[in-house]
């Protein structure tokens, strides 16, 4: 299956995901000024940039909707989007999209992810991959992966060591997704 990739900055989960030869259609940003979409472009990928302020999201989603099935895109793979999808598009979309958070789910839904296990004193964090629902950071889990929390963890620190392993996962996991 072919995928779209969602972004609204830095791409690195994106790139991980072209590199390990996900057949991507399209990169979408809500960030005309998103840095991986020049990547992207570099790479001989289609890419389309819109962004919802002024035009509210509705219009903005079907804009979306249209360009990433114009694509021929059948699966949304969400890389570092910091924007909800209404529940509309999601239903549009069910059970075709995924997405990777920062946290070993059910914990730490939302933002500040890393910030909030050092403050909780975890001894391990880590990444998830997820189908997307209605519920934020809330479908069914496809894979997940852990890192240590080290003494001395910053939010930095610990969200690079995160990130690492968000690079090794997402590629795994996506690649049995579209082939199932
Ligand atoms: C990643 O940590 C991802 O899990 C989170 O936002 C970050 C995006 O990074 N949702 P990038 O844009 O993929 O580099």
């Amino acid at each position: 299956k072919t995928v779209g990739i969602l972004i609204s900055g830095r791409g690195s989960n994106m790139m991980a995901l072209v590199e390990a030869g996900i057949p991507v259609a399209l990169v979408a940003s809500d960030k005309p000024d998103a840095a991986g979409l020049g990547w992207a472009r570099g790479r001989g990928i289609a890419t389309f940039a819109l962004s919802p302020k002024g035009i509210g999201k509705a219009a903005y989603e079907a804009q979306l909707d249209a360009a990433l099935r114009e694509a021929g895109c059948e699966v949304i793979a969400l890389a570092g989007y910091m924007r909800l999808l209404s529940d509309a598009f999601v239903a549009r979309w069910r059970d075709r999209i995924v997405n990777i958070h920062p946290s070993l789910l059910p914990k730490y839904k939302g933002l500040d992810t890393h910030a909030r296990a050092i403050t909780a004193g975890d001894a391990v964090a880590g990444c998830s991959v997820h189908i997307v629902t209605e519920e934020l950071d809330g479908g069914a889990l496809l894979g997940q992966a852990e890192v240590p929390v080290l003494a001395g963890d910053t939010p930095d620190t610990l969200a690079a060591r995160v990130l690492a392993a968000e690079h090794r996962l997402y590629p795994q996991i996506l690649k049995e997704f579209v082939t199932r």
